[in-house]
């Protein structure tokens, strides 16, 4: 029996955990404050009754006659031919063998390491932190590519050797919100075609994109033979207690004489026992003509939660782009971005993310989230602006 040491490599908390434990420690001694949370992007608006409905509908089936044991391992196939009729829309064919309904894109960011033996990582610095801790816990090397202002905030090849990678994408990036256009992404699959690499496409903010960059890497010519989407209900539909999400891995996907597809496939029947038939419903509810207007109104609010927000750093160094909920503010040069989340906790009482646990590149920089209910962003305002 030999332990993973790997575990040693990395630090104790990941980084929402370290962030809630501070913010539990101040609250014990600060119970009478109303602490505004603008920390992790997490939803906050109550469901649609409609959408819950039709999951407690579902719930009541366990009690009649249409009661249903175990879910398939990779999901009902009325939900995967919802999910390809909503990328059809966008103008991407799939088939209902290409996707894998989950638990959540969070687990599946993880979980698709199991596919490669020891790799590369190619991850963009700053970014989503489970990309690099979960490369790290498997002793996969990682390449980090810095993101500044210089090149737009958004990944480039310059540099790297033409090797075969992971390549991590999340468009909009999740913290900075810089979005990938079409040509951007191009390059990226013909390098990976190039060099039999693959790209890990993290898709869980495509419904806040709202120009014309692709809201599936599958837009792009190419990316059936290269790329994985990783995608998720958590933002778009307000899931992120819920959990469900899906993984497409396109059959066309192939390396070593492998079919990736099949692979994931043996994974997830292996060590997944598949999502709960009420959630996979509302899930299926969620992409129907109805249950997008429903979600869009959510998706909406935290747009104008963001907008709200924006004008409070007038003046100030902020990114933010109208397709991301995220604001990714620079910070006073006297201060780590560990100390401005400290100080903005202890002297406005706001928690927000110090752009550190997004990478090196991430220092100098605070991220806010604008998933917090309208009456906390309007009070986070406020008391900015004393
Ligand atoms: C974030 O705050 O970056 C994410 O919402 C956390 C997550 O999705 O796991």
């Amino acid at each position: 029996m030999n332990i993973n040491l790997n575990y040693k490599k990395s630090k104790d908390n990941y980084l929402f955990v370290e962030i809630n434990e501070r913010v539990k420690k101040f609250r014990q001694t600060h119970s009478d404050l109303h602490i505004l949370n603008l920390g992790v992007g997490d939803v906050t608006l109550p469901m649609d009754k409609k959408l819950v409905k039709v999951m407690t509908d579902a719930l009541n089936d366990q009690a009649t006659e249409k009661f249903k044991g175990y879910p398939p391992e990779t999901g009902y196939d009325f939900l995967k031919t919802a999910i390809c009729r909503y990328y059809k829309k966008l103008g991407v064919d799939i088939s209902n063998e290409d996707v894998f309904v989950s638990n959540g894109a969070g687990c599946d960011v993880g979980n698709i390491l199991n596919l490669f033996s020891f790799s590369t990582a190619v991850i963009a610095d700053p970014t989503y932190p489970a990309y690099y801790d979960s490369n790290i816990l498997c002793g996969n090397e990682v390449i980090l590519l810095p993101l500044t202002k210089q090149n737009g905030y958004k990944m480039v090849i310059d540099g790297l050797e033409e090797k075969s990678y992971l390549i991590y994408i999340c468009s909009p990036n999740n913290p900075t919100g810089a979005t990938m256009t079409h040509d951007d992404l191009k390059k990226w699959v013909d390098f990976a075609n190039k060099t039999s690499s693959i790209i890990l496409f993290d898709n869980a903010y495509q419904s806040f994109i709202e120009d014309h960059c692709p809201k599936s890497i599958y837009l792009v010519e190419g990316a059936k033979t290269c790329a994985i989407e990783i995608a998720s209900f958590s933002k778009s539909a307000g899931f992120t207690n819920l959990r469900c999400g899906y993984t497409i891995v396109p059959k066309e996907l192939q390396r070593e004489g492998q079919s990736l597809n099949a692979m994931w496939n043996k994974r997830q029947c292996t060590f997944f026992n598949g999502v709960p038939y009420h959630i996979q419903k509302g899930a299926e509810f969620a992409l129907s003509d109805e249950g997008e207007k429903i979600c869009q109104k959510n998706i909406n609010y935290y747009k104008q939660n963001a907008k709200i927000l924006k004008s409070c750093f007038k003046g100030m160094q902020f990114l933010s782009s109208s397709n991301s909920p995220y604001i990714w503010l620079k910070i006073p040069a006297k201060f780590t971005s560990w100390q401005y989340f400290e100080y903005l906790l202890n002297e406005y009482n706001i928690v927000c993310v110090p752009g550190s646990g997004f990478g090196k590149f991430g220092e100098g920089y605070v991220r806010f989230s604008a998933f917090a209910k309208r009456e906390d962003i309007l009070l986070a305002k406020q008391r900015l602006a004393t």
